[in-house]
């Protein structure tokens, strides 16, 4: 059956991966990648797509209204997978408003049209894809289900909850069909190097400090990016209408534990002697507000739907470390002109 999908965010770290994934899975669907190519978007990332003949990228903005408007106006979409966003905490404590634009006003000006455009037709889906960080943070014990309370905390994850609260919200005052998942830490290829583990590996292999916050205690659910990719595939195929689903990968590490997995991968990678990389590891001041731990329940997703993580943790860690070093062209193009000066103002005054 042809399909055509709007995938908003797809020149980011995960959307990049879930739009190769239905390019190639599904010849048949013709995808729009509606990006506006922010910093933390870099069409690079698709390089190796996008010259399939059902692939078409569309530059513009979410909050921007009319345009959204127009392309709904002029394209007949089946579905929309969502997925733009700003998704850096660090980035949402220094300029929350931003986040409040982009995740709540452009979600919002999503679902209008959708519900504007779709009015009266069958077969439609919104897929909103979204975060653990909506649940909060979890002492030692517990994980997060799809009926823990919302409870976010910072700007980021308050937007990202806002968001959902929305999308809700169309489904029940608007039948808008309507499918939310919300996952944890994904790792992988093209992970912008703000992030935790692509900062780590960047900057061991320039043998700049590893800036570690607070005393690294706090613990995060890592999943291997193409499997969250793979969860987004299942559940837009086979999710229930009006339902939620937890994505994560059973993998809880600390992050100073993690970072020490990380500089034994990178010594052995970079023929050095065991512990080079470990001596740049510098405690620097905590994040305001930080979340000591996330951590999911991933039972109904496995259960119901049949997906499961793929790959052991210590096995897409090296494959990560290994895509970095091979791509130091790709690290240079997005770390250059607007991240020199968000990485001197986060770091180099800590
Ligand atoms: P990312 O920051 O790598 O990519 C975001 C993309 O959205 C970029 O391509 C950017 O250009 C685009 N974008 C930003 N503002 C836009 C706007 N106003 N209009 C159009 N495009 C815009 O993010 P990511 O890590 O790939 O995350 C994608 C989604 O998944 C987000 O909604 C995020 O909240 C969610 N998520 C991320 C993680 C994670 O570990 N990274 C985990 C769970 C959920
Ligand atoms: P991050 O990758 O920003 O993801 P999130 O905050 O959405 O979980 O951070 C992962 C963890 O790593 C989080 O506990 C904060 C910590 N962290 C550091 O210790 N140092 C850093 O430079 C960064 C970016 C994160």
């Amino acid at each position: 059956m042809l399909k055509k999908i709007l995938i908003t965010g797809g020149a980011g770290f995960i959307g990049s991966h879930v739009v190769r994934l239905f390019l190639k899975k599904y010849p048949n669907y013709f995808i729009h990648n509606l990006d506006a190519l922010t910093y933390a978007g870099n069409l690079e990332n698709l390089s190796d797509v996008e010259s399939l003949p059902n692939y078409q990228f569309v530059k513009g903005d979410i909050t921007d209204e009319q345009f959204v408007n127009d392309l709904f106006a002029q394209e007949s979409y089946d579905a929309v997978i969502h997925l733009a966003a700003e998704s850096h905490v660090d980035r949402s404590i220094k300029d929350p408003l931003a986040f409040v634009r982009t995740n709540v006003l452009g979600t919002g000006v999503l679902l209008n049209a959708a519900r504007r455009f779709w009015k009266g037709s069958a077969g439609k889906l919104f897929y909103h894809v979204s975060t653990d960080e909506v649940y909060g943070s979890l002492g030692e014990n517990g994980l997060f289900t799809e009926e823990t309370p919302y409870d976010p905390r910072s700007p980021y994850s308050a937007s990202k909850a806002a968001s959902d609260h929305l999308v809700m919200a169309y489904h029940h005052t608007y039948d808008l069909p309507v499918v939310i998942s919300n996952c944890s830490n994904n790792y992988g290829s093209y992970h912008f190097p703000e992030k935790l583990i692509p900062l780590m590996i960047n900057n061991i292999i320039h043998n700049r400090s590893l800036p570690v916050y607070g005393q690294g205690e706090n613990i995060r659910d890592w999943l291997w990016v193409e499997d969250h990719a793979r969860a987004i595939d299942v559940i837009f195929h086979t999710g229930k209408v009006g339902e939620t689903y937890n994505v994560g990968g059973f993998n809880e590490w600390r992050n100073i534990d993690l970072v020490h997995l990380l500089c034994r991968i990178m010594d052995l990678k970079l023929g050095k002697p065991e512990g080079t990389s470990a001596k740049l590891i510098s405690f620097v001041t905590d994040r305001a507000g930080h979340d000591l731990r996330y951590a999911i329940d991933a039972t109904k997703l496995q259960k119901e739907l049949g997906w499961a993580p793929s790959l052991q943790f210590e096995e897409g860690l090296e494959k990560t470390v290994q895509w970095y070093l091979d791509h130091p062209d790709w690290v240079r193009h997005v770390t250059s002109g607007e991240y020199l000066s968000y990485y001197q103002e986060q770091y180099e005054r800590r």
